[in-house]
């Protein structure tokens, strides 16, 4: 962790990076994949290149695609807190695009991808995972604090702020969102292709999308996919009513005075 620590915080950025942050599951690969062929004008092959955590690397991963060596534009992709974010990407006035995703659905695809995902120490019950949740005491911290504080940076910073039930709701308004945010521009066919290729069921069945290149012992997926179900509103299955009327309550201080507006459903 120092060592990674350390690698990240003297990280260069450059004026031309684009990062994509979001707090975990949140539709981080989702984006990464809408980005990747909005930067490959479309080009499949392209896209089909390399795994996802390598076109669009992890800062505080360093995987062996982020370096110096990666060819301008780069995207990259973070779940740092916004106060562990190397101060270079300020100075050189990044672009980032931040993706959120309401707090209950988060809890649930976490509580899946720890148990997977075996870096992670044991979530013990869906109870005890839930109270660690709003405590903050999971990897990367408070979901309260990340949505909020990374929201702050709009306007010191050009940054997108992107909701993951708008993406579902709408990708092409959110795609062309992103277009205009970036200044570019696309044809309707292209935008539809990317639309069509970036489909929850394209995903899925994407190799270079679904992390099935990383080994069993490192995320199984027999447990639970990566791509999982990928729907709003999938925490009704899951928390208890007693859970959700504690959950509410809890939410209402944590986000006290926030103007960010979650959706629960669609
Ligand atoms: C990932 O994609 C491959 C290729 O389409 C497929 O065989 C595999 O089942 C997918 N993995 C998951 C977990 O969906």
């Amino acid at each position: 962790l120092l060592i990674s620590f350390l690698w990240f915080s003297i990280f260069q950025a450059w004026p031309d990076d684009l990062l994509i942050s979001t707090y975990p599951k949140s539709g981080t690969t989702w984006v990464a994949e809408i980005m990747e062929m909005i930067y490959q004008d479309g080009n499949l092959e392209k896209c089909q290149r390399a795994p996802t955590y390598e076109r669009v690397p992890i800062l505080e991963l360093k995987w062996p695609g982020l370096s110096t060596e990666t060819p301008a534009p780069r995207l990259i992709r973070t779940h740092l807190q916004l106060a562990l974010l190397p101060q270079s990407f300020l100075d050189q006035k990044v672009k980032v695009i931040y993706v959120a995703r309401n707090a209950k659905d988060v809890a649930v695809s976490y509580y899946n991808f720890y148990k997977m995902a075996k870096g992670h120490p044991e979530p013990g019950t869906w109870d005890n995972f839930l109270e660690k949740f709003m405590d903050g005491q999971v990897s990367f911290g408070s979901w309260y604090q990340h949505v909020q504080k990374w929201g702050e940076l709009d306007g010191p910073i050009n940054l997108l702020y992107l909701f993951y039930e708008d993406l579902k709701e709408n990708r092409k308004r959110e795609i062309r969102k992103i277009l205009e945010f970036l200044g570019r521009s696309l044809s309707e066919e292209m935008v539809d292709h990317i639309v069509q290729h970036t489909s929850f069921k394209e995903m899925k069945k994407n190799p270079m999308a679904n992390y099935t290149t990383i080994p069993i012992e490192i995320m199984d997926q027999n447990i639970s996919p990566f791509m999982r179900k990928g729907i709003v509103g999938d925490w009704k299955s899951v928390f208890t009513v007693a859970q959700n009327e504690h959950f509410d309550a809890h939410y209402a201080k944590k986000m006290a005075g926030c103007k960010l507006k979650f959706r629960w459903q669609l």
